[in-house]
């Protein structure tokens, strides 16, 4: 089989290393890809939301199944076009990746079908927006409804940073389209995890549990960012939790979906607020999780082509679907300056090193080739994933990957993992 995978994360490059271990792949190819990715596939300089390009090239190449890795193609439709062109690709239609990309209707969903989450407003009206605020009062929480790379999110902790959050988003237009509408939501306290799950539509059937460290710096401090690390298992899904979270959300939402007419294939993805045994959703994603994808990935041990397949024929529920045991910790280092401005183009040493070390896998995120080597190209540069038999030899596996790899600028958090500890001991 052709595999063509969309995108050139980390996400890409766990969702590639997985593929290329089934015996039915003969060629895999990923457009954009990155330097890491480039070991195990053929990258073609086409930008994942270039969907006529995209089309082109998988024509040309005789590709048999597409891999959607990002929200912005999904969002545009790419499985719609791949399917009316006769190749098979995985991922929700553009109506069902509105569960992601319009955090205004998926609101509405929710509250219409009784899943738990934060009350809310939508507005597109600036002066209701901000009326809503005066009433409601801070801490509260002001999101543009549309894709604006995780960065469209602003916790005001106070009513002014809230008034300003809204001038920001709805008349400086700091994410553009996305901010057309606003959603201002109750503040929630707890624990956030990432519930991902594999759905044909019809079954639901959950990946292993896994937690992101969304903000800079150690301790949870500094701006968000894409996300600076991730672990698998999180013990704060508790057995408990993942029963609730899986009967009052996951099969509530595939099933509105259907009932919307927007039937969900693909990765739902609901990143939840857990607190006093109760989880809350505070948005759902259309796809896997970036960074989650590579310790899920590290762990998973069913050959992905087949769940992948079983979705797309709708024969999820008599797939099986299995995991290690382990526990896998993805540490992401990243370029001097980022999530706000950074330089590109730092030579990247010691990635063979590090590869070379048990139970590390480097996965690239901003790379390139340049002179013959490798070098930086973003803000979030390689996700190091170290395995292991507990959290802890993990977090030491992947550390030690880490320390083997340097480069200008660079930087990391000391703590992935340090939640998952805590509630160990
Ligand atoms: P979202 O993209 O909607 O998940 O929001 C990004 C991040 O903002 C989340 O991962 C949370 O850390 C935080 N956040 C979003 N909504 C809320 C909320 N209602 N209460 C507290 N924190 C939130
Ligand atoms: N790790 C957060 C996301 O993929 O959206």
């Amino acid at each position: 089989m052709r595999v063509l995978v969309v995108g050139g994360g980390g996400r890409e490059h766990a969702l590639v290393w997985k593929i290329s271990q089934s015996p039915r792949v003969t060629k895999i190819y990923a457009a954009p890809g990155n330097a890491g990715i480039a070991q195990l596939a053929e990258c073609a300089a086409v930008k994942a939301e270039d969907i006529n390009g995209l089309l082109t090239f998988a024509r040309s190449k005789a590709v048999d199944l597409v891999i959607v890795g990002p929200e912005g193609p999904l969002s545009l439709g790419i499985v719609d076009a791949f399917q009316a062109a006769g190749i098979r690709a995985f991922g929700p239609s553009r109506q069902a990746a509105e569960i992601e990309a319009n955090k205004a209707f998926t609101k509405d969903l929710m509250q219409k079908y009784g899943i738990p989450t934060a009350a809310y407003g939508s507005f597109r009206d600036r002066k209701e927006a901000e009326a809503y605020v005066r009433r409601q009062g801070a801490p509260v929480v002001v999101k543009a409804a549309g894709l604006a790379a995780g960065k469209g999110v602003i916790i005001a902790e106070t009513v002014e940073e809230a008034l300003a959050a809204i001038d920001l988003i709805m008349t400086k237009k700091a994410f553009g389209a996305a901010g057309d509408v606003v959603v201002i939501e109750e503040f929630l306290r707890g624990e956030e995890a990432s519930f991902m799950a594999f759905t044909d539509g019809r079954a639901v059937v959950p990946m292993a549990s896994s937690q992101d460290h969304k903000r800079i710096f150690d301790d949870d401090k500094g701006p968000n960012t894409g996300g600076m690390g991730a672990y698998s298992p999180a013990p704060v899904v508790t057995p408990a939790i993942e029963a609730q979270v899986m009967e009052r959300v996951m099969i509530p939402t595939v099933r509105a979906m259907e009932k919307e007419g927007r039937l969900f294939k693909g990765v739902l993805y609901a990143g939840l607020m857990i607190d006093n045994g109760q989880a809350k959703v505070l948005e759902f994603n259309a796809r896997f999780g970036d960074p989650e994808t590579q310790p899920i990935m590290a762990r998973l041990e069913t050959d992905l082509l087949d769940i992948i397949e079983a979705i797309i024929d709708q024969r999820l529920a008599k797939q099986p679907v299995t995991w290690s045991p382990q526990s896998a910790v993805c540490i992401v280092m990243a370029s001097g300056g980022y999530p706000g401005a950074y330089e590109k183009g730092k030579n990247i040493q010691g990635l063979e090193k590090a590869a070379g070390l048990p139970g590390v896998m480097v996965f690239h995120s901003g790379t390139s080739f340049k002179n013959g080597g490798i070098v930086t190209d973003g803000g979030r540069v390689l996700g190091v994933t170290g395995r292991g038999p507990s959290v802890a030899a993990a977090i030491e596996t992947a550390y030690a990957g880490v320390r083997a790899i340097s480069f200008a600028g660079m930087h990391y958090r000391s703590d992935i993992g340090a939640r998952a500890m805590l509630r160990r001991s």
